[in-house]
């Protein structure tokens, strides 16, 4: 295999996020555009780990739909069917949600004129040795481990002063537009849902953000390439995300992401223009498991290659992650230690994803 088509090596001339960093991995896009048929060895799982071994569930169930709308009403019902799905799925889709088609279609179509780059192109926004921005793949830990079927680019979006835009495809004319305004109809979502989620926890509406201090926001734009044999492969191995919330867009008509419930693989269907959200890790933690961050894994297709935007919201790196006051009392027992929140960003990347492996950490030592 040409082992030029590799992230890493460049760029690294200033210090990153200081969060860690992943090891080069080969494009996958580009393996498939030099041989569409075999799949190399790397990406073949162990029998335990392929799509197909653990079933999807038998129930043909679907995740909560919440009117957005209507939450941002003050709807008390529409309030208490956030709660449920936040605590019974911990994944839901949001619609008329009041973000334009225009800018998600943008957003989308930004995502695409990206991976049209040849190669060439696209390396110019690589990943450096020393950080986990940019063009390549992250919680890479070892040369050994199986790797995804899966290119992505990961952007810092928010605060502004945070974005390094070497790792920006300006190039492609519209990019920066569209990544800048999607970027702030995320952050208008995200404090509504925090609203809601701070009164259904018993605070003042204001508390979850200003708890998070400075909020982070960063981008993973997604490319799954298709697969002659997706039965062997797995787009995104399961995990789950390290933020408070995390609000995915995805194509209209491919599915392939699928979350973990009640023992089975329940396939999060595409509605069009419908956002995904879920609970991270961090609003577990902050909840003291009232919310929980929900194992999730995306699977790929012979037919169509996908992209999503995964939307990472995140507090503050000298934020303290553990139960918050209000949710801590003698029937609610404090579950988790409280950490910095950038001392388990460090931890996590340096771990593969594997399932839940993550929160472990967040866990009191004595529960
Ligand atoms: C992620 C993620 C799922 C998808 O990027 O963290 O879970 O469907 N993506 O792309
Ligand atoms: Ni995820």
């Amino acid at each position: 295999m040409d082992s030029k088509v590799e992230n890493g090596g460049v760029n690294d001339d200033d210090k990153g996020w200081g969060w860690g960093s992943s090891r080069p991995v080969p494009s996958v896009q580009e393996i498939v555009r030099n041989d569409s048929v075999s799949v190399p060895e790397r990406y073949i799982q162990n029998q335990e780990n392929r799509p197909q071994h653990s079933e999807t569930n038998p129930v043909s169930s679907e995740i909560p739909i919440i009117n957005f709308s209507l939450l941002a009403d003050g709807d008390e019902h529409e309030r208490k069917r956030l709660d449920s799905a936040c605590k019974e799925w911990g994944f839901f889709q949001i619609t008329n949600h009041g973000v334009t088609d225009k800018v998600l279609h943008k957003m989308k179509d930004a995502v695409t004129a990206f991976f049209d780059l040849p190669l060439v192109e696209k390396k110019k926004y690589a990943m450096a040795t020393n950080d986990l921005q940019g063009y390549g793949q992250i919680y890479v830990v070892s040369d050994e481990q199986k790797l995804d079927w899966n290119d992505m680019i990961l952007l810092m979006t928010l605060p502004t002063n945070c974005r390094n835009m070497k790792y920006w495809p300006t190039s492609i004319p519209g990019f920066k537009e569209a990544v800048e305004e999607y970027s702030i109809e995320m952050q208008t979502l995200t404090n509504q849902i925090f609203a809601n989620l701070s009164l259904l926890m018993g605070m003042e509406k204001e508390s979850l953000q200003e708890y998070h201090g400075e909020m982070k926001q960063s981008m993973r734009l997604n490319y799954y390439p298709t697969c002659s044999s997706p039965d062997l492969v797995i787009g995104i191995s399961p995990h789950s995300d390290e933020s408070s919330i995390t609000l995915l867009l995805q194509d209209d008509g491919i599915s392939g992401l699928q979350i973990k419930h009640e023992g089975g693989w329940v396939v999060v269907k595409p509605i069009p223009n419908a956002i995904v959200v879920n609970i991270g890790d961090a609003m577990e933690a902050l909840s003291n498991g009232r919310y929980k961050s929900i194992e999730h894994r995306a699977v790929t297709n012979e037919k169509a290659a996908r992209i999503s935007v995964a939307t990472f919201v995140l507090p503050n790196d000298e934020v303290e992650i553990g139960p918050l006051e209000a949710v801590v009392d003698d029937d609610h027992p404090r579950l988790y230690r409280t950490v910095k929140y950038v001392d388990y960003i460090r931890h996590s990347v340096t771990m593969k994803m594997e399932g839940k492996a993550h929160t472990d950490y967040l866990k009191s030592q004595n529960v």
